[in-house]
């Protein structure tokens, strides 16, 4: 039974405040976990509870630490740990809001996925094999951002993430050693022209260059130098537009150029006959339904992620199923809150024949619960930032051993 939940205030990868907690179960297990916090994040979002007073700059979480030791604590002591839908259940009906406002999606997720932990560990289980059972055995796909632009960024790029997929490679470790390749070469590349070679929050550079398709160029390069081919080494992009759309018009911030939707599917579709893309992050805006709905009908054998515009949430999925809008979900946990709410917006997923893809966020932590669950759901794909940064690689690490673990049984990638 949980004995005692205890949560508290530490840092994350950024140096803000964010929500850890601890489970100690009665039979002595005790387990933490560490929430992550966004920078672009979608309006639609479930709250990340913030003190908004004066120290940390209002960003200090002392409410949501206060939320767990008394409300959560006090409900949920005596209960299994085993019951994780149930106790998620009544986090949020304590909560009793649509987006967990009262107690804050920091201070419930944190529970959430202390709970599980506090459960696998007590079975004597990987967290990966307690939360998918005995057919968790697929390996992801590394979906690493090496090259940045947009909002986090003073160069002239507009999109915010450019990503390496080695699909051609033959294991996760086969895969991670070819990305960290072309990673080291690009930064031998950025260096030699002169360029900053300085990282971002997901540990990508952001050289200062003319636009995105300097970046793209860049980035061939860079698998070419390392002794890859665009056969084997995939390109995927997180365009991240929700950011520059206003008045249905996307105003790309750096070149200043405004487009329509229209524009906008013209522009995404020409980088993909040029470039070899597989993937694209939040290509439309969120609150841009109906161009999704084209984008998917015109791009459909490009894997379109929704980010900002399901934000991990079954009922938001469901209308994008419903429409034909994307083939594909982003799944953050702290968009929506808890683990059951995730691995439901991930059930109906691959129930749908949408793929998806587990994600950091940019403000991150040693936690690496999604790692877990990437192999935990079979998803095949994982978004965690350059091989650089230990809150990133230890995501990393951690599937390293995972696939050690499921040595014989592995299989990496999607199909
Ligand atoms: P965020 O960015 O974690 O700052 O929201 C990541 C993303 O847009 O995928
Ligand atoms: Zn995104």
């Amino acid at each position: 039974l949980i004995e005692e939940i205890k949560g508290r205030q530490v840092l994350d990868s950024r140096g803000n405040p964010t929500v850890e907690a601890t489970v100690t179960l009665s039979d002595g297990t005790v387990q933490s976990a560490i929430v992550p916090s966004g920078a672009s994040t979608g309006a639609f979002e479930a709250v990340e509870l913030r003190d908004n007073d004066d120290v940390y700059f209002g960003k200090s979480v002392y409410k949501a630490v206060k939320n767990i030791n008394e409300t959560l604590d006090h409900h949920l002591v005596g209960t299994s740990p085993y019951q994780q839908r149930l106790i998620d259940r009544m986090m949020c009906d304590l909560d009793g809001t649509e987006n967990k406002k009262n107690l804050g999606a920091n201070a419930i997720l944190a529970v959430s996925i202390a709970v599980a932990k506090a459960s696998a560990s007590s079975l004597n289980l990987p967290l990966y094999r307690y939360l998918g059972g005995f057919n968790a055995h697929r390996l992801p796909y590394p979906m690493m951002n090496i090259l940045n632009g947009g909002a986090h960024s003073d160069n002239n790029v507009d999109i915010q993430e450019f990503m390496i997929m080695p699909v051609g490679a033959d294991s996760f470790r086969d895969g991670l050693r070819q990305c960290t390749e072309i990673y080291h070469t690009l930064k031998t590349l950025l260096k030699k022209d002169k360029l900053s070679t300085a990282v971002g929050d997901e540990g990508g550079f952001a050289p200062n260059l003319s636009g995105d398709e300097e970046a793209l160029e860049y980035i061939l390069k860079a698998i070419e130098e390392a002794g890859y081919n665009t056969d084997n080494t995939k390109l995927a992009l997180d365009i991240a537009s929700s950011e520059w759309y206003a008045e249905g018009m996307y105003n790309l911030p750096k070149r200043k150029i405004s487009m329509t939707t229209e524009n906008m599917i013209e522009y995404l579709d020409n980088l993909t006959e040029k470039y070899p893309i597989i993937s694209i992050e939040d290509g439309l805006s969120e609150f841009d339904w109906s161009g999704w709905e084209e984008l998917t009908g015109k791009l459909s054998h490009i894997q379109l992620v929704g980010d900002d515009l399901f934000v991990t949430n079954v009922n938001k999925l469901y209308n994008g199923i419903k429409v034909g809008a994307g083939n594909s979900i982003l799944v953050k946990m702290n968009q929506i809150g808890t683990l059951t709410e995730t691995f439901d917006a991930i059930e109906l997923a691959h129930k749908a024949g949408y793929t998806t893809v587990i994600s950091h966020r940019s403000g991150e932590s040693e936690d690496t619960t999604i790692a877990d669950i990437a192999v935990a759901c079979n998803s095949g794909q994982i978004k965690t930032g350059a091989p650089c940064r230990s809150e990133r690689t230890a995501k990393y690490n951690r599937l390293s051993r995972i696939e050690e673990e499921l040595t014989g049984v592995a299989t990496y990638g999607i199909d």
